[in-house]
């Protein structure tokens, strides 16, 4: 009977290990990106970019007429912070911690898939880890206004 406890337990034991390992390789994979925060705020923590917005692809990424809407979109609504140049010294950038982000920084983004950069103009940086003044545009802009921000964002680098 004693015996039979002692497999059983190991038996349970198994099944949980396995369990908690497959679990850990079917995550997303990211784990070894870490979050990018515009300037030296200290902020370290894995990135994880929400499942709505992760696989997402620019359905007009280098489409001229989209360029031509996204970068009149970024002078109305983007500049004052990001900067005319997008490097991130626009008129309202001064004292904001962190800092409005560079979107002439190539390495940067490259790094910052489409799934990345929809999720951040949508939901902003008023959550954890960002705590920015990044302003949440899904709820003032279209996806597709989006899309066409993005197509211009990607012509800075
Ligand atoms: C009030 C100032 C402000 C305005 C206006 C603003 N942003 Fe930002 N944005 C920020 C700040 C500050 C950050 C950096 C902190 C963060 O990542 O949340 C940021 C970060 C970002 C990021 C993340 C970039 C990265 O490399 O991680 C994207 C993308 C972005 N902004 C796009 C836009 C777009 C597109 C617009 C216009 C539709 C816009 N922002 C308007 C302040 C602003």
């Amino acid at each position: 009977m004693k015996q039979q406890q002692y497999t059983l337990s190991i038996f349970i034991l198994l099944i949980i290990l396995s369990l908690v390992l497959t679990g850990c390789a079917s995550s997303d994979g990211e784990e070894d990106r870490v979050v990018y925060i515009s300037n030296e705020t200290g902020v370290e923590a894995p990135l994880v970019i929400p499942a709505e917005y992760r696989d997402k692809v620019n359905p007009l990424a280098g489409d001229p007429a989209a360029i031509a809407s996204g970068s009149e979109a970024y002078f109305a609504l983007c500049s004052q912070c990001h900067g005319e140049d997008g490097r991130g010294e626009g008129p309202d950038a001064a004292g904001l911690n962190p800092r409005p982000a560079d979107f002439t920084d190539q390495e940067q983004m490259q790094e910052n898939t489409d799934g990345y950069l929809l999720w951040r103009i949508s939901d902003g940086g008023d959550f954890d880890p960002y705590n920015s003044l990044m302003t949440a545009w899904g709820t003032l802009l279209s996806e597709q206004e989006i899309w066409e921000l993005i197509s211009y964002l990607r012509t800075l680098p």
